[in-house]
């Protein structure tokens, strides 16, 4: 007969975290929001702040895991993509440094300005360096920018008759600061770096100097090289894909899906282990005997949920899953005993169904060492999905889960073309501007909540919180009640 569990299950939405006693030392400021995301060679990757961008073809690509790396979390690019393509994004985030970029495109000087209008309209950019041949590492002959030429009369002519040669430039400067004093000396916003023979090395554009000075609690490997992690099937054709990607330098692998209490989860990671000593975060999981699996076939880290993203239909479609509150209580409390027994902490990654700050903490609270999040990153400017326009005319992000049939990623859910169903939808999500000025306020916000809570840090949160679940009324009023929120076309009379 089956097993039945009476208990409801519960989601993060439903619990609260009780204030504790605030010492003088864990003011808002001082609280530390660092964290360890995966075992590596007897200690572990640590982050300084606990987010990690879901492994989704609309929330992680090159300037979402930039970007967040240098927010202090890390990105984890999708396995929803040729194994090239894979590669190719995370070597772009290993060479990206700190500003100096290598991988911008460059012109040629026979290319006429129609083309240039067409890639300004592709990509964006409108600043170009002119090399002698187009391709980046060659002699620098040129700067061409969109003030240089008028799109109307000058489509057809060539860009060595617009671009500018007088050109400042800096040679062989490696070092941020000196970067950052010869752009200022100059009034300039863009500089190329050239060897001492003029062959363009780098550019340094001036906004990203300044965002990587502001933001200095980046997640780095030892050779100060941004952190990225990417995602790979348990498919035995992913095994190739997971020695590509330690072949170009990814720090950890993160196993994609959606039940990772299987037989083949158990040979990828064996796999993997057995050819690298890269970090593999298994996954996901919901249960006990799920997180003892993992950790006994090798897991590094271990990601918990099932059915509860935000454009999930796995529970409905399937009956399986389980509230988030509920699964990190059971695997937190099974890490906890684990880590009694063998002496051995294995980090927890909460995946799923967490957009917003309270569900953060909640879910830190509950024991979680990382944040996965789709649906929250997909608002940023830096995500990998489009911007489009609804039909109420308001600017959005187009967010789609991996389940969809728009992501076309049957081999997560072990599925083909044949018999394949949606577990999740394509929808889309408010576009909320940059996540440069967006995450340092949340971050400050879960920083308000360790404070109350009394604790300094993510470790005296796991061991001190107390929760407490609400109930349905209480959490009417634990949201905004009784009052209309004023709006800006209102008077006082
Ligand atoms: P969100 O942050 O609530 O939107 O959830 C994102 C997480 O949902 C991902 O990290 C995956 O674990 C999971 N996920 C992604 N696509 C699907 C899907 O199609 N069905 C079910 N879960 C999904």
């Amino acid at each position: 007969m089956a097993k039945v569990l009476t208990n409801p299950s519960h989601s993060l939405k439903e619990f609260r975290i009780l204030p504790g006693y605030t010492p003088k030392d864990a003011k808002v400021q001082d609280v530390q929001l660092e964290t360890r995301l995966c075992r590596k060679s007897g200690r572990f990757i640590e982050l300084s702040s606990p987010f990690s961008s879901a492994a989704m073809q609309a929330v992680t690509g090159v300037d979402m895991a930039i970007s967040l790396a240098q927010l202090g979390g890390i990105g984890i690019l999708p396995v929803s993509q040729t194994i090239r393509e894979q590669c190719s994004k995370v070597s772009q985030v290993k060479r990206f440094k700190a500003g100096f970029q290598t991988d911008i495109m460059t012109l040629s000087p026979s290319q006429c300005i129609a083309d240039v209008l067409s890639i300004i309209k592709d990509t964006g950019y409108t600043t170009f360096p002119v090399t002698e041949s187009g391709t980046f590492h060659d002699k620098l002959i040129g700067i061409l920018t969109d003030k240089d030429f008028d799109e109307r009369r000058d489509l057809s002519v060539q860009v060595n008759e617009r671009m500018k040669t007088d050109v400042q430039f800096g040679t062989e400067i490696t070092e941020l600061r000196a970067a950052n004093d010869l752009m200022i000396e100059l009034g300039r916003g863009f500089l190329p770096i050239l060897s001492k023979d003029g062959v363009l090395q780098t550019v340094v554009f001036k906004k990203d100097l300044d965002k990587h000075l502001r933001h200095p609690n980046e997640s780095i490997d030892e050779q100060k090289r941004l952190l990225v992690g990417a995602a790979v099937s348990t498919h035995a054709e992913d095994r190739e894909r997971a020695q590509e990607l330690i072949a170009n330098g990814v720090d950890v692998l993160f196993i994609d899906a959606s039940d990772g209490h299987t037989e083949y989860q158990g040979e990828m990671i064996d796999f993997i282990k057995q050819h690298s000593n890269t970090p593999v975060v298994g996954g996901n999981v919901i249960t006990s005997e799920g997180f003892r699996f993992l950790v006994d076939a090798g897991a590094d880290a271990v990601k918990v949920g099932m059915g509860i993203g935000s454009g999930c239909t796995t529970q409905e479609v399937k009956a399986t899953g389980r509230g988030q509150g509920t699964a990190l209580i059971e695997v937190g409390k099974t890490r906890q005993d684990f880590a009694a027994e063998s002496g051995n902490y294995i980090p927890l990654v909460a995946d799923g169904g967490i957009s917003g700050p309270a569900e953060m903490a909640v879910a830190l609270a509950l024991g979680a060492d990382t944040l996965m999040m789709g649906n929250f990153f997909a608002r940023y400017t830096e995500s990998h999905g489009s911007l489009m326009r609804n039909a109420a005319g308001e600017i959005v992000k187009e967010y789609w889960m991996e389940g969809s049939m728009r992501a076309h990623n049957m081999r997560r859910y072990a599925q083909t073309k044949e018999n394949f169903f949606e577990e999740g939808i394509a929808g889309y999500v408010p576009h909320v501007g940059s996540i440069f000025d967006k995450l340092p306020t949340i971050i400050q916000m879960l920083r308000a909540t360790l404070a109350t809570a009394g604790c300094r840090n993510i470790q005296e949160l796991h061991a001190n919180a107390v929760l407490e679940m609400q109930s349905p009324s209480a959490l009417l009023d634990s949201k905004i009640h009784d009052i209309v929120p004023m709006t800006l076309d209102q008077q006082v009379l």
